[in-house]
């Protein structure tokens, strides 16, 4: 869980930038509810010294990366940085290809402690050979750095990732509506198989809080996320956020379901048209059910209890509203508004 810059200020980083977010993190909040990485996306290297070594944007970064690390580890988080395995980044800045050692090297030297690796302008290269020289790197460098695998799914990263690196992206790039969102987090079931502890599917960042979907949708985001384990890595602006998106991005029963340490990921159980319902099976033995309506008009779903594996006599809490609903017979139906869902705690 934490924070990145990409999906609210693209190209638009700066020491300023990251540390303030480094203070809304902990006034907010966020830091207390989970949320622990800063990261830096792309845009914060220029150009390579003689020897190869990066060099980071003298204007936007002016005192360096290490005292930057310092700062954010002097709030209790943790410190991340980007970069590509091809010859470039997607934004033309320097790429690691063939300083992969080199550049991990660097990172550890300045408190670097995740690093999320793209793939563009790789073309000729193979993720499953580039992508095992980072993990080696890493390993060599001595300091535990998580390592975020980012190719868009090409060549079923699933299938390579584990055995490689922390998470991996299964898709492109979300962007901030409805269409997008619902697309990439509906089409992740049956990966669920290759997901657990230490080795996560990512089907990218948060868009929570930027403005271009409704409070529905935003819930129906963040559930999604949640049921699929994902990593949780929001992408606003922390030191503007509404109380509406505090309590979407801060909802500890919704968190809990994303961080429940059986580390499953859900699937899809169910569905009907517009109507979907997931199930994500937890530690204690209960499961987070999430009604989703992908519709254009409110709609009534039914969660049957047996179709789930539950006692006809079944307890629901609510989890958006944050209460019990009491002991069921047989099933619960409910309506679900347009765009939106129902996360529920199913439990004996
Ligand atoms: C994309 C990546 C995005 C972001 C962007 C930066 O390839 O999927 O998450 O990192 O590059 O240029």
């Amino acid at each position: 869980m934490g924070w990145n810059s990409w999906n609210k200020f693209g190209c638009n980083v700066s020491d300023k930038l990251i540390r303030e977010m480094a203070d809304a993190v902990v006034s907010t909040g966020m830091k207390n509810a989970g949320y622990e990485f800063v990261n830096i996306d792309d845009c914060w290297q220029v150009s390579r010294a003689a020897d190869g070594t990066i060099v980071v944007d003298a204007e936007r970064f002016p005192s360096g990366m290490k005292p930057l690390a310092d700062y954010v580890h002097s709030k209790g988080l943790k410190f991340g940085v980007y970069t590509d395995a091809g010859r470039m980044t997607c934004q033309k800045r320097p790429g690691s290809y063939q300083h992969e050692a080199q550049d991990i090297k660097t990172y550890a030297s300045w408190g670097v402690d995740y690093v999320k690796i793209d793939w563009c302008y790789a073309e000729g290269l193979e993720p499953a050979v580039q992508y095992p020289k980072f993990r080696d790197a890493i390993a060599q460098s001595g300091r535990p750095i998580v390592f975020s695998i980012c190719n868009w799914g090409v060549k079923a990263p699933w299938t390579w990732g584990p055995r490689t690196g922390n998470l991996w992206r299964t898709t492109g790039d979300i962007s901030d509506n409805y269409n997008s969102m619902s697309v990439i987090g509906f089409s992740q079931d049956g990966l669920d198989k290759f997901a657990g502890p230490g080795h996560w599917n990512d089907p990218d960042m948060l868009e929570v809080g930027n403005g271009g979907m409704k409070r529905d949708e935003y819930l129906t985001h963040m559930s999604l996320w949640a049921i699929l384990a994902a990593p949780l890595l929001a992408g606003n602006d922390l030191r503007s956020m509404s109380d509406e998106t505090k309590s979407i991005l801060m909802n500890p029963e919704v968190i809990a379901i994303d961080q429940d340490k059986k580390g499953a990921q859900g699937h899809r159980v169910w569905d009907e048209g517009p109507l979907e319902i997931w199930v994500k099976p937890l530690a204690d033995s209960s499961q987070a059910v999430g009604l989703f309506n992908r519709g254009e008009s409110p709609l009534k779903i039914t969660l049957d209890f047996n179709k789930i594996g539950a006692p006809p006599s079944t307890n629901l809490r609510d989890l958006w509203q944050r209460k019990d609903l009491g002991t069921m017979q047989n099933s619960y139906t409910a309506e679900v508004p347009k765009h939106g869902v129902i996360l529920l705690k199913v439990s004996k």
